[in-house]
């Protein structure tokens, strides 16, 4: 070696990292630019904070007035809320009673119950106007519980009634007839298995399906096959998108651990498509066309509605424009595009999200209503896409098995779902679907302004969440007040009404009638009370401190 090189050699090796180091700076300061400014956006500083925050509830003289209320209106709301805990209590004995039986040793009740409000507020609900968590029947748009009160149903069964109780019932009774002889044999293929691949492909316009047992093990399928194909590690998903609870796909609070190949990129975003068309290490994009109507926000539940700022807003033309730009950058850049339309397929249109916004995907997942009223998760996708196993690589497999996949009671019924599926009378409900239900939320929206509530509604097709327009710490009130008037919403709250596609002009009619009553009880209850100043930011801003002096107790008594 001639070491009179040496030197040159240096600055050569020392200009060589440098760049590698700006690179990878850049490419590190272009995905913190992407992520959503919100504590959403940013999941593991989300997951931090969520271990920070103490837990403190307001006693009876703090509940009613947590805004500082005068005496009198904490008194007109503690009238109407016990009021309610009385009616309650006389009207769903049965299915209180066995509420809180079950409740001791179902978790799963536990969480749903505790978090159906804010958490200041829970454990003062929770003791004077809990919830039945039982119904024993169906019918129509109604559902019946344990002492034969009868709700209207805007719980949809978490999504998956998109045509109504009495069809799934339909569905069921088919499956057991249909498969019955064959009974619950796993491992042989029933033959509805194949005539369900046949209509599925034709259906989403892909040559290749993947039956699992419920959209999470679906979605954890398809990213799977996508770092497989890929050979990359990472996955987008949307600031605020649910895609089930598997880890990678819920980095942020929820799950005890990080997810640590996990982007989570803002919604709508120039700067989301500038890092998915930098990098090198995304093996595809998940997205939830149900994002549509609260872009970069969580599902709305009304644990979280400690003021009045939840939004939303959906614009067709604004989402499916940007699905289109994606679906060009995933294209370019090898990256799966991968559409979760576990809650939406099947609801906004016969051929879901690709056909509502004229998008194709790479990997469509459905799950849900699919399934004909049993459990199921469904990937269709391109054969090259979904193929488990390499030809000049014997060993190297995308290993994904399930005992009950293919299951032939589930088969059966998804066949009898998409048999009626085309049947003229489901047709009919998709005839003009997105102008009934636009014309029906405008409806009810008009009602509500006449009647000067403060409150409206917002709407993806047939899923609809409630917006307050009042800064108010007790918006969440409302769903008692709706089961007052019989309408059945489901643990979420006023986050989200779900309708079946069968509701008739007259069952919306009676719907609209009890939610303006519910909301004008409510109003006069006073728990809309508002001094004027009171603004979101000041609630949030209170309930901060509040917080801090909880989580710093020694800091408020030295005051
Ligand atoms: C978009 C989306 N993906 C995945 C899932 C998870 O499906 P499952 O609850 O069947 O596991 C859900 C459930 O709500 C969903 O809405």
């Amino acid at each position: 070696m001639d070491w009179r090189f040496a030197p040159l050699a240096g600055y050569v090796l020392g200009a060589a990292a440098l760049a590698i180091v700006l690179v990878k700076l850049k490419s590190r300061i272009e995905l913190s630019r992407a992520k959503h400014p919100s504590l959403t956006g940013h999941a593991r500083l989300a997951r931090r904070f969520a271990t920070l925050v103490p837990a403190y509830s307001y006693d009876e003289s703090r509940f009613f007035c947590a805004d500082d209320a005068p005496a009198e209106i904490a008194a007109a709301r503690r009238e109407g809320f016990f009021r309610l805990s009385q009616l309650f209590h006389e009207r769903f004995p049965r299915s209180l009673r066995l509420t809180a039986q079950a409740r001791e040793s179902l978790p799963d009740l536990q969480f749903t119950s505790t978090y159906r409000v804010p958490f200041q507020f829970s454990r003062f609900v929770n003791q004077h106007l809990p919830i039945g968590a039982f119904m024993e029947a169906s019918s129509g748009v109604m559902l019946t519980d344990l002492d034969g009160n009868r709700f209207y149903d805007l719980a949809g069964s978490y999504g998956v009634n998109v045509l109504g109780t009495d069809f799934y019932k339909a569905c069921l009774e088919e499956s057991q007839k249909r498969v019955a002889r064959l009974g619950p044999v796993l491992g042989p293929y029933h033959p509805v298995v194949a005539a369900n691949v046949k209509r599925l492909c034709a259906l989403s316009g892909f040559d290749a399906v993947s039956f699992h047992m419920s959209g999470t093990e679906a979605v954890m399928q398809a990213v799977r096959l996508a770092r497989y194909l890929t050979r990359r590690s990472h996955l987008v998903r949307f600031c605020g998108a649910y895609h089930g609870w598997w880890g990678d796909v819920q980095p942020g609070v929820g799950n005890p651990v990080p997810a640590r190949e996990t982007y989570t990129l803002a919604d709508l975003s120039e700067r989301s498509l500038r890092v998915l068309r930098h990098r090198r290490d995304i093996a595809c994009v998940l997205v939830n066309p149900l994002q549509a109507l609260h872009p970069n926000a969580n599902a709305p539940g009304d644990s979280t509605l400690i003021d009045s700022a939840r939004g939303a807003r959906f614009d067709r033309a604004a989402y499916g424009e940007w699905l289109k730009r994606l679906r060009t950058v995933c294209s370019e850049r090898g990256i799966v595009l991968i559409f979760d339309e576990v809650f939406v397929g099947f609801r906004i249109a016969r051929g879901g999200a690709q056909e509502y916004f004229g998008v194709e995907a790479d990997m469509v997942i459905y799950g849900k209503t699919l399934g004909g009223g049993l459990p199921v998760g469904v990937i269709c996708g391109r054969k090259d896409l979904m193929r488990r196993f390499r030809d000049d690589r014997p060993l190297d497999i995308c290993f994904a098995r399930g005992t009950f996949n293919s299951h032939p009671y589930v088969m059966a019924a998804m066949d009898a779902f998409l048999t009626h599926l085309e049947s003229p009378a489901i047709s009919a409900f998709y005839d003009g679907l997105d102008k009934t239900w636009n014309a029906r939320a405008a409806a009810l929206n008009r009602r509500l302004e006449e009647a000067r509530l403060p409150l409206h509604v917002a709407n993806l097709s047939t899923i609809w969440t409630v917006c307050y327009t009042t800064p108010s710490r007790y918006n969440w009130m409302l769903q008692y007040y709706l089961r007052a008037e019989g309408l059945a919403l489901s643990w979420v709250g006023t986050g989200r009404l779900i309708f079946s596609l069968n509701y008739t002009q007259a069952d919306f009619d009676a719907v609209a009638d009890r939610f303006v009553a519910a909301a004008s009880a409510m109003q006069r209850d006073g728990w809309w009370w508002n001094d004027g100043a009171t603004t979101n930011q000041s609630i949030r801003r209170r309930v901060l401190q509040e917080t801090i002096a909880h989580r710093f107790p020694l800091l408020q008594a030295r005051r």
